[in-house]
């Protein structure tokens, strides 16, 4: 099969894992199987047993993996929605006695826009700063958090530069102060082990959680929320009754299946997480030490296995990115939902990068099937890529010069 550029999709190293995943090669072997059924499951009749089959044993699965309640999940279609429900739930139960929010400034775009739009509707919200090293400032939530404060929302691991964020020491702050804490953890399953930290998601002690399926190996259009029992909680979808009435619409049936099958690899994955971060490590040296005038960005701070965010000064991103598209590589300059903007990212400006420095920005995010080999090839190519993109800049500066 050839891609439009005329190379073979087989060649093609994907290494944008933090955009989507693959599916997993569990979902293919069963996909015929999967395709067969079509039961709507809040029917009566026989046809919906399997789907209905299918739903209670994801959640229970999931249940399991998080160490909470079947009864505390929801299915919906993604993180976007998750992360949507969860702000203006608390907004809608909390705005006449705590109006008040603390919500990191690297949120993915469905958290900061709706929190945007809670302020045009009267919500207060203090944006946690994240400085250029990855740390959060504590000390700016404990200045914020008091009596008015309703929720504290802070992701588990940064799309866009893998940073992982202290969530246990802050859903303490927010608790201490009776605010209910969220983390958009969509990062962390399949690329960060709970159980080498000897961690269940419930340690965390938080009231909401969003999940993504296709960020995991399995099917997009599936996430699933974590409400702790008796948060606050409205229904962003009105319908039928599904997910006890706190999520309209017959669910993702295959989308919930897939969830269920991949959450085994998710559970057993501590060897695909430390091979990841491996090779990460391995490839970070290497381009450091061949390519000049080039930072990995929050290189000290604790990060997910997977992800490198460089900056490659006097390069532009997404020049870099589409010669490496065209040369079979995929990776990106943010987050996904920016591409095709050519404004640079909003998290990387946050956390204090300089215009410049953020458009010469590259994201690679590993996945479970990378390979030393693929990554060699990449550090390759990047090389030779990063060079003739620098000498042409140069020959242009030069022509500039003489024409002046
Ligand atoms: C951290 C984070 N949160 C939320 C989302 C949105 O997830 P979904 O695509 O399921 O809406 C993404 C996707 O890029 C993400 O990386």
């Amino acid at each position: 099969m050839q891609n439009h550029s005329g190379t073979s999709l087989q060649e093609r190293i994907y290494l944008d894992h933090n955009a989507t995943t693959p599916h997993s090669p569990v979902l293919k072997q069963r996909w015929s199987e999967l395709y067969e059924v079509s039961g709507n499951p809040s029917s009566i009749h026989q046809d919906s047993r399997i789907t209905k089959t299918w739903l209670r044993e994801t959640r229970q699965k999931f249940a399991d993996y998080l160490n909470c309640s079947t009864l505390e999940l929801i299915f919906n279609s993604g993180a976007s929605e998750g992360n949507s429900s969860i702000l203006k739930s608390v907004w809608n139960f909390k705005k006449d006695s705590k109006p008040e929010m603390l919500i990191s400034s690297v949120e993915h775009p469905s958290v900061i826009k709706t929190a945007e739009y809670l302020e045009t509707m009267g919500a207060i919200i203090h944006w946690i700063p994240v400085a250029r090293s990855g740390q959060i400032d504590l000390a700016f939530i404990k200045s914020k958090l008091s009596e008015k404060t309703s929720l504290v929302s802070v992701m588990f691991a940064n799309n866009e530069t893998g940073t992982i964020f202290p969530i246990k020491e802050i859903s303490t702050l927010a608790h201490g102060a009776g605010a209910l804490m969220h983390s958009d953890c969509v990062q962390m399953l399949g690329k960060y082990d709970l159980q080498a930290h000897e961690l269940r998601l419930k340690e965390f002690d938080l009231d909401y959680a969003t999940f993504s399926a296709h960020k995991f190996y399995a099917l997009s259009g599936t996430g699933v929320v974590y409400v702790k029992k008796n948060s606050p909680w409205v229904s962003l979808v009105h319908g039928g009754g599904q997910e006890r009435s706190r999520r309209g619409g017959t669910e993702n049936v295959l989308g919930i299946a897939s969830l269920g099958l991949v959450m085994e690899e998710v559970k057993n994955s501590s060897v695909k997480v430390n091979e990841m971060f491996r090779l990460r490590n391995l490839m970070e040296a290497q381009i450091l030490k061949e390519i000049s005038r080039c930072t990995v960005t929050a290189a000290e701070y604790p990060r997910l296995s997977n992800t490198s965010s460089l900056v490659i000064q006097d390069i532009d991103g997404e020049t870099l990115l589409m010669s490496l598209d065209l040369k079979g590589f995929a990776v990106s300059t943010g987050a996904a939902c920016s591409s095709g903007n050519p404004e640079p990212s909003p998290v990387l400006l946050m956390m204090g990068l300089s215009r410049a420095e953020a458009q010469s920005s590259l994201r690679i995010s590993l996945g479970w099937s990378t390979t030393e080999a693929q990554v060699q090839l990449f550090i390759l190519t990047l090389k030779e890529v990063v060079e003739k993109l620098r000498s042409i800049n140069l020959s242009a500066k030069d022509y500039e010069n003489v024409s002046r």
